[in-house]
């Protein structure tokens, strides 16, 4: 592992639970990635502490979020999956980086106006260098790619021009990394708001099928999923937004095309669709499920994986961190 693939660098946050938008966004495609790069997959908890968190769910959310990484099929084996916060290079090189961001930069930012909106109460210094943190993440590991979804382009923008402006003062450290241009993945909106995107920390249960729900509740949710009064399914997303997120999400549980879905339930109701789109999501998710379970056992199988490739990670990134340290001035360590 880690010699002449290219590297390939994601994560995702430990707030909230994941859903079944953040397994055919991202997660059900990550799964294949590992043939063609290697593959860095975070548990990214320091992002996670830009909102208030409580400790022990906290904790108890990151490792289950690792959990299910391997559950959704990556194997930890072949993919250096670890946690954010045990590789101490991130927050000292998103300090070194932030010294060469600039504010008006960061005011630009989209997510973190959003977010400050959001959490008017806390709008910390945390959530305002955010960016920061993820390029760090990035150009820690040499990565080549990046898959992200389009909420996330802006940062990896700005990690790129963060990188550039590096490398033109000091020589070639950074790799400048890439959008990863593949197969993309579903882009899953909201049952109850069609118009917003389906999000792990959104307030209405009902808005959101989580990985671990089981299949009534999937069921149900589906069933009471805002649709328009029109009859047909028929995949038109400006006109029929709740129908059309319903085509996108049972084509991508059993890869089919939008037409072959069309036809599928031509002459039938939303009733028998929903049922039939509850249905698919929960035996998409049944694997998976039970995989969880298993592992959920398995503590020191678990273990053992978290340790090796924190450790791997941790190598690859003061290689990185050391090389930075050295270009800018530091003085370096006494051996
Ligand atoms: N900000 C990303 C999200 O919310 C998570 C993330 C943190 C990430 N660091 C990253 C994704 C580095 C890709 C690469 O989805």
């Amino acid at each position: 592992m880690f010699h002449d693939r290219k590297i390939l660098y994601s994560g995702m946050q430990a707030t909230g639970n994941l859903t079944i938008g953040n397994y055919l966004g991202a997660l059900k495609n990550w799964n294949s990635l590992n043939e063609e790069y290697d593959c860095l997959f975070g548990v990214m908890d320091l992002h996670s502490l830009t909102v208030r968190q409580n400790p022990a769910e906290f904790r108890q959310r990151a490792r289950s979020l690792y959990t299910l990484y391997v559950a959704s099929g990556l194997d930890p084996e072949k993919n250096c999956i670890y946690f954010q916060s045990h590789v101490s290079g991130h927050a000292e090189l998103a300090w070194i980086l932030d010294c060469f961001t600039y504010m008006g930069e960061l005011n630009r930012m989209t997510q973190f106006k959003d977010k400050s909106a959001k959490h008017a109460d806390n709008i910390n210094a945390g959530l305002y260098t955010y960016p920061v943190l993820m390029a760090a993440d990035i150009l820690l590991y040499q990565s080549d790619v990046v898959p992200v979804g389009v909420d996330q382009k802006q940062h990896l923008e700005i990690t790129r021009d963060i990188a550039g402006r590096f490398n033109g003062i000091y020589g070639d450290v950074f790799t400048i990394p890439e959008p990863y241009i593949g197969r993309q993945g579903a882009h899953v909106m909201s049952l109850q708001n069609p118009e917003k995107k389906m999000s792990k920390s959104d307030e209405n249960p009902n808005a959101s099928v989580y990985l671990l729900d089981d299949t009534d509740t999937i069921i149900r949710k589906f069933k009471r999923a805002v649709t328009d009064s029109d009859t047909q399914v028929r995949y038109a997303p400006e006109e029929k937004p709740g129908i059309s997120n319903l085509i996108e999400i049972y084509a991508a549980a059993e890869n089919k095309t939008f037409e072959e879905v069309e036809k599928e339930f031509e002459g039938k109701g939303y009733g028998d669709f929903k049922l039939a789109v509850g249905e698919a999501v929960a035996s998409m998710l049944k694997p998976m499920q039970e995989k969880y379970k298993e592992l959920s056992k398995e503590k020191s199988y678990i273990d053992s994986r978290i340790k090796e490739n924190d450790e791997k990670a941790q190598y690859m990134a003061d290689k990185t961190l050391r090389k930075v340290q050295k270009k800018v001035g530091l003085t370096e360590r006494i051996r």
